[in-house]
């Protein structure tokens, strides 16, 4: 591996023994307090926002907009958007070992190309199409849905230029996952929402949809990033305001989320943690790799009880 992974191991042992501080200091409190007090004092800690005042369900509109705003530059291979193009080194082995795990794909059959052939998976939050059609590259049937109408729109746009074979494999919905599971409940082998969660206040809602439209034995997979100080750092310091890779206000620290966090939500409604990998991503070779370290970002492969 990199070199670039020491670094991250050195920084992870030095973010870990300040949290520990912190936790042990109560400052966290303090740094609350004070960011109440004085406004964005500490950087992409909270999401000061206008928030809508009852949201219906999991969706921001803040946050759909803010995305949005990404639209034109998404499938930019080197844009903000830039890691989730070589993502699918991680999420669809993720999927595929995951699925073959829980018995839904032969083991002989996972280092096909189309080892997700006759796999039917909905995509929460597909934004413009990366994932969905990553997975249906590898024979998957994917419904994407996402909240955001430019989102889908460029998805639409997007799988229009493709083959009539990944076209026919791929549909796109402006919804929420929370409408699409009231009609569609226990309908699919796999659910995948992937860099979603941090962007959604409302978790719950959101990964109860997720589970509902599961088949009983059904995988549900989430990535997204850790509620840590290395995440922080990583994802809002170095990403948005030092390299300025990704715009300024994409994270905040409130919204990141632990596999912990999410196992509970989902362990309400019948959902059971399997796995949880850490991930590393090393930039300047813009590739991905598992990792035994959860501290910065996840992936969680969970099934559904039978
Ligand atoms: C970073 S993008 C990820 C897109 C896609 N999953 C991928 O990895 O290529 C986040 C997406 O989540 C969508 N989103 C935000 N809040 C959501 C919610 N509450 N329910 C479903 N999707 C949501 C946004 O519209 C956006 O398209």
């Amino acid at each position: 591996m990199s070199p670039y992974y020491g670094l991250y191991v050195v920084l992870g042992l030095v973010f870990k023994l300040a949290e520990i501080v912190i936790r042990v200091l109560k400052v966290n409190l303090l740094m609350k307090s004070l960011e109440a007090r004085f406004g964005n004092f500490i950087i992409g800690l909270n999401d000061s926002r206008p928030k809508e005042s009852a949201p219906k369900d999991s969706v921001s509109k803040t946050e759909i907009d803010h995305l949005a705003k990404m639209v034109h530059c998404w499938w930019d291979k080197n844009g903000p958007a830039k890691m989730l193009h070589t993502f699918y080194q991680v999420r669809v082995p993720l999927v595929v070992n995951g699925l073959v795990e829980t018995g839904r794909i032969a083991k002989g059959d996972a280092s096909k190309v189309d080892s997700l052939d006759g796999v039917r998976i909905l995509e929460a939050g597909c934004g413009g199409g990366v994932l969905a059609e990553d997975l249906a590259q590898f024979g998957a049937y994917v419904v994407g849905v996402d909240p955001g109408i430019e989102m889908i729109d460029l998805a639409k746009k997007h799988l229009d230029t493709e083959s009539v074979d990944l076209k026919d494999r791929i549909e796109y919905h402006t919804t929420t996952v929370e409408e699409h599971a009231k009609k569609f409940a226990g309908t699919y082998d796999a659910v995948v929402c992937s860099e979603v969660m941090e962007h959604v206040d409302e978790k719950e809602s959101i990964l109860e949809a997720c589970v509902s439209c599961l088949k009983p034995g059904g995988s549900l997979f989430i990535t997204t990033e850790s509620q840590t100080m290395l995440a922080w750092f990583f994802f809002i310091i170095i990403s948005e305001y030092i390299l300025r890779f990704i715009p300024k206000g994409t994270h905040f620290y409130e919204k990141f989320v632990s596999a912990d966090t999410i196992s509970s939500i989902i362990s309400k409604y019948g959902c059971v943690t399997h796995k949880v990998h850490g991930f590393f991503y090393d930039r300047p070779i813009n590739t991905w790799y598992f990792i035994n370290n959860q501290d910065c970002n996840y992936g969680l492969h969970a099934v559904k009880n039978k």
